[in-house]
């Protein structure tokens, strides 16, 4: 949530950090601002709306531009999305410029006490405070780091800010604690950002930097320091993708780029970790097989699309395991006093690897001593550092605010955790787990295949445009793939869409069928599971025969749903556990069609951010 730009060195810092911007709107895009330093001077432009909006500004008005400055994007939690409201935020001279991501919890009193003494507000906006704070703090020191530093020892919350001031032209400041900030290093020049992709033209030599840090950043150096000053360890690392993963590469949309992927990033998420002889190789989870063989119990915590990764979870780490699994949305987690003890694993489960939900789900279960490992797409995010292992999902960057590949992924990545830990603890179901890692190879053509037979769900999305609601069934893991497919239509598509259990059905969502209803079906493969399946085309039945109109996903040549489907949509046959794999991408491509029918922005819908950095 927010994006944020920091630039010093030779170039423009105004068109470095309008094209950071450009990269981190996914991150906000209810206002953007930047300010720059020019002969010295603080230029400073901000809008409300889309980053568009402030490039007409500045097309109106061009600013000539030092080589340094900062850029923000913003999504709105303190004061509704307004140019005033818009970062950065100044001190009463106007000689500073402050940019923030995260929310000041105790910015009230901090204001009373400002104003009191004499500042005027010119916002509604939490951060304005850190300007009015670091202006009284650089009046003492004349030293823009050291008044940093001073502030965020008085802050409570979650924060990045980043700062220059005239008195410092040749210094970028920035701090942070649990909200993302990266370095980029460049030659002669140096960059700063809530993520790598803004400033990966330039750069893919990254510093990650650890909870309460504060950098300075000049053209050639960087100095990172604890709040107190004292110099702090850091890690350097080299970003594994280019630019040209983070553009649209043809498409109108990143989200429809990100659904084409999907074969790519399950099989680079598989590669060299799971082979065709039933061989695991997770050494880089830096849990041992005598951690895991300890495990009584494993809670899985998540927000959102990766929380319904970890409802699929669940069913296969039980089945596979025969542990107790457990699925926690993060944001209730921690609020219920949960039982965790040294032998349960927690699974976090973040594509950002910033969701602060998830965070402080983390930080709570390693208190209570228990080990956590972290599913995760951006390598170096604090999710992963602050867990004891990791699996990262190697998707490639996803700018599209919805999860699509990053979904796939993460069930694969949750597939081949619970296919180790039965490995490494003995397992119950040997052949049938060997079997699965070497179909798990097969998974990325499959995909290919769905993506090659999606129009007709195009089509079916084109013409529901207009419906009022859309509701999803599902039963076993086609249950959390129903939910998932609401959620899609939800975000994208703006409709009232609703997922249940099918068996649910008759305990009273039954009242919600009406004629004409669209009523999507994900029905289980028929392996081995035979009664399910029988179940759920009970169940299709007896909503036909209220008047819904059903549109049924099953596996290819199930004739026994037919003559039931208004439209029927075929997916390759796969083992049961795995089917989420390829019966998702259907629901993904209806979502983003039905979306794109109604004229909506499928990359960036109302009201959401794609990493959210605030409870
Ligand atoms: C939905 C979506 C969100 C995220 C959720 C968690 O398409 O993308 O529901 O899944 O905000 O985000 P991460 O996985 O980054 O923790």
């Amino acid at each position: 949530m927010c994006g944020i730009v920091g630039y010093v060195g030779s170039r423009a810092a105004l068109d470095v950090a309008v094209d950071g911007l450009a990269r981190l709107e996914y991150r906000g895009y209810d206002s953007a601002g930047i300010a720059v330093l020019s002969g010295g001077k603080l230029e400073l432009e901000k809008r409300a709306g889309k980053l568009a909006n402030l490039r007409s500004a500045l097309d109106e008005r061009p600013r000539p531009s030092d080589g340094i400055g900062i850029g923000h994007t913003r999504w709105a939690t303190h004061g509704p999305p307004t140019d005033g409201n818009a970062h950065p935020h100044t001190d009463c001279a106007r000689s500073l410029a402050v940019i923030h991501n995260g929310i000041i919890e105790n910015f009230a009193t901090l204001r009373r006490d400002l104003e009191d003494r004499g500042h005027a507000f010119a916002s509604d906006t939490d951060t304005e405070v850190t300007a009015h704070l670091l202006e009284e703090h650089y009046a003492r020191t004349g030293d823009l780091a050291a008044a940093m530093r001073a502030v965020c020892r008085l802050l409570e919350g979650a924060f990045t800010l980043v700062a220059i001031h005239t008195g410092e032209p040749e210094l970028v400041v920035a701090a942070r604690r649990n909200s993302p900030l990266v370095v980029g290093r460049g030659i002669g020049e140096n960059f700063l950002a809530s993520d790598v992709a803004a400033f990966i033209a330039y750069t893919r030599d990254a510093i990650e930097l650890g909870q309460d840090q504060v950098v300075e950043l000049r053209a050639d150096s960087v100095r990172v320091t604890d709040y107190d000053g004292a110099p702090a360890p850091v890690r350097e690392y080299h970003v594994d993708w280019d630019a040209s993963a983070a553009e649209k590469g043809g498409y109108d949309y990143f989200m429809l780029k990100e659904i084409v992927e999907q074969p790519r990033a399950v099989a680079d998420t598989l590669l060299g970790r799971a082979g065709l002889d039933g061989t695991l190789t997770l050494d880089e989870m830096r849990l041992s097989p005598e951690d895991l063989r300890d495990v009584t119990k494993i809670v899985i915590i998540a927000c959102g699309t990766s929380y319904h990764a970890g409802l699929i979870a669940k069913y296969a780490i039980e089945h596979w395991c025969r542990i107790p699994c457990e699925v926690e949305v993060a944001s209730e987690f921690r609020y219920r006093d949960p039982i965790l003890d040294p032998t349960t694993l927690v699974i976090a489960i973040s594509q950002s690897g910033e969701s602060m939900d998830t965070l402080m789900a983390v930080r709570y279960a390693r208190e209570q001593r228990s080990r956590v490992l972290a599913i995760c797409n951006v390598n170096g995010s604090t999710i992963p550092r602050e867990a004891d292992g990791v699996l990262y999902t190697h998707a490639g960057p996803e700018v599209g605010v919805a999860a699509t590949k990053t979904f796939l992924t993460q069930l694969v990545a949750c597939y081949l955790i619970g296919l180790y830990l039965a490995q490494v603890r003995g397992y119950k179901y040997g052949d049938e787990i060997n079997a699965v890692i070497a179909q798990l190879a097969a998974m990325p053509d499959k995909v290919e295949r769905v993506l090659d037979t999606v129009e007709p769900v195009r089509e079916l999305a084109r013409s529901l445009a207009d419906a009022h609601c859309v509701l999803f069934l599902g039963r076993h893991v086609g249950y959390p793939v129903a939910l998932e497919g609401a959620l899609k239509l939800k975000e994208l598509a703006y409709m009232h869409a609703e997922a249940f259990a099918a068996g649910e059905l008759k305990h009273g969502p039954i009242a919600l069928i009406e004629q004409d209803l669209p009523v999507v079906v994900v029905v289980p493969s028929r392996e081995g599971r035979s009664v399910l399946h029988d179940k759920i085309v009970s169940n299709i039945q007896e909503i036909r025969a209220r008047g819904a109109r059903t549109i049924v996903i099953a596996e290819e040549g199930d004739d026994t749903v037919a003559p039931f489907a208004d439209t029927l949509i075929s997916i390759p046959r796969v083992p049961t556990l795995l089917q989420p794999v390829v019966a998702s991408v259907p629901l993904q491509v209806f979502a983003c069609e039905l979306a794109l029918a109604k004229g909506n922005d499928v990359d960036q819908p109302r009201n959401l951010a794609k990493s959210v950095t605030v409870e």
